[in-house]
């Protein structure tokens, strides 16, 4: 039997569970002339909501992940293949051929999918408004096509002035629904909340929580049930406990948990075997990212880790705030309701060399 757990990728169908109200929010967003901008700590399940909704919409849309563009002629190439999976590529040949440099489309033989590149050195800014206007073009305000970016922020990042551009391009349109998403961490609250960036108010701001713990139990419990059939509320409720109800690290955990259940029945303490398990293997990982940050932020993931108060007067609390920002920035903490260290197992790896 198929482990019936699923993290670290995009989750549907029956790896998903709840988010029946943002569901509906984002839909009912994407049915308004509005854009919307959504925000959460990593993994919180930002980008399964929004491919739930937009699938669920059954309008044509193209999903770009900006993490993986490497410059603007690149994004520009890779929207139009995406337009391509959308739009037959006969029907809307006349209007590339109106493009100022022309892309060169050729199927891949292998993938039976459409490759599209531009000459090297074209000028990126002309590259991206006229595939950003063939993509207006080819729709109407009764047949808005949806535009999502994953991990937005990176936009600061692809080129110096990327922002403006695809702002002054974007504010001009009418046919298109933006959904722009990343993390809480990132520059993501920057970009839609300063005043000076281009972006600021750009369209509705949504935050995502983390699942509703009730929700989340019985999805966890009704999978744990063929394996651990006396015991899986409680080993629900053991594994909510432990990640405090986090999507991505209780998804990880049940699914070592299944692990042991199916393949070592006679596991005692199935739980902490599992956590044992997940903590080892990423043993290294944790070492090198310990070895890689400041004193002070390790006094700091040392005193959440164990749960104990930050002002002591060891540190001045301007310099607690500052690695405690930075170490938000770089996704090792998170804010919810409070502080606290973002990975359960990386704290609980802490906790063991304490
Ligand atoms: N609705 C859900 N039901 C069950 N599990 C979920 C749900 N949403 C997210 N998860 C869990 O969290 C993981 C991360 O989800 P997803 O990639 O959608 O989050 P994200 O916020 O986009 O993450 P990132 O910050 O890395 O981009 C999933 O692989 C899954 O294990
Ligand atoms: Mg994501």
């Amino acid at each position: 039997m198929e482990n019936p757990f699923k993290y670290g990728a995009i989750v549907d169908a029956e790896y998903f569970t709840d988010r029946v109200d943002e569901v509906k929010y984002i839909s009912q967003f994407i049915q308004s002339a509005n854009h919307l901008i959504l925000i959460s700590p990593r993994r919180f399940g930002k980008s399964s909501v929004v491919a739930k909704a937009v699938k669920q919409s059954g309008r044509k849309s193209i999903t770009i992940n900006l993490q993986q563009i490497t410059s603007v002629a690149d994004l520009s190439a890779k929207l139009l293949r995406e337009f391509f999976k959308v739009h037959p590529i006969e029907r809307i040949r006349h209007l590339i051929s109106h493009f100022r440099i022309i892309p060169t489309i050729s199927v891949n033989q292998l993938t039976g999918s459409i490759d599209v590149s531009f000459q090297p050195g074209a000028d990126g800014t002309k590259l991206l408004e006229d595939v950003m206007e063939l993509i207006e073009k080819s729709h109407t305000t009764k047949d808005r096509i949806i535009v999502v970016f994953d991990e937005f922020q990176e936009i600061l990042d692809i080129a110096p002035r990327l922002d403006k551009m695809m702002r002054a391009i974007m504010q001009e349109q009418k046919n298109i629904n933006y959904i722009l998403l990343g993390s809480q961490e990132s520059m993501m609250t920057e970009i839609f909340e300063r005043k000076k960036s281009p972006f600021y108010h750009f369209g509705g701001l949504m935050r995502l929580d983390k699942l509703p713990r009730e929700e989340f139990h019985c999805f966890l419990a009704e999978r744990l049930k063929n394996c651990f059939a006396t015991n899986s509320e409680v080993l629900a409720d053991n594994i909510l406990d432990y990640t405090n109800n986090h999507p991505y690290y209780s998804q990880q955990l049940a699914s070592s948990i299944w692990n042991i259940g199916t393949l070592q029945p006679e596991t005692e303490d199935v739980l902490h075997t599992a956590i044992d398990h997940i903590v080892t293997t990423h043993g290294l990982d944790y070492e090198r990212l310990w070895m890689g940050i400041s004193r002070t932020s390790k006094w700091i993931l040392q005193r959440l880790a164990s749960n104990s108060v930050l002002q002591t007067g060891e540190y001045p609390t301007s310099t607690i705030y500052s690695a405690l920002k930075r170490l938000q920035k770089d996704g090792y903490v998170i804010y919810s309701d409070r502080y606290e260290i973002e990975d359960p197992f990386f704290k609980e790896w802490i906790l063991r060399g304490l």
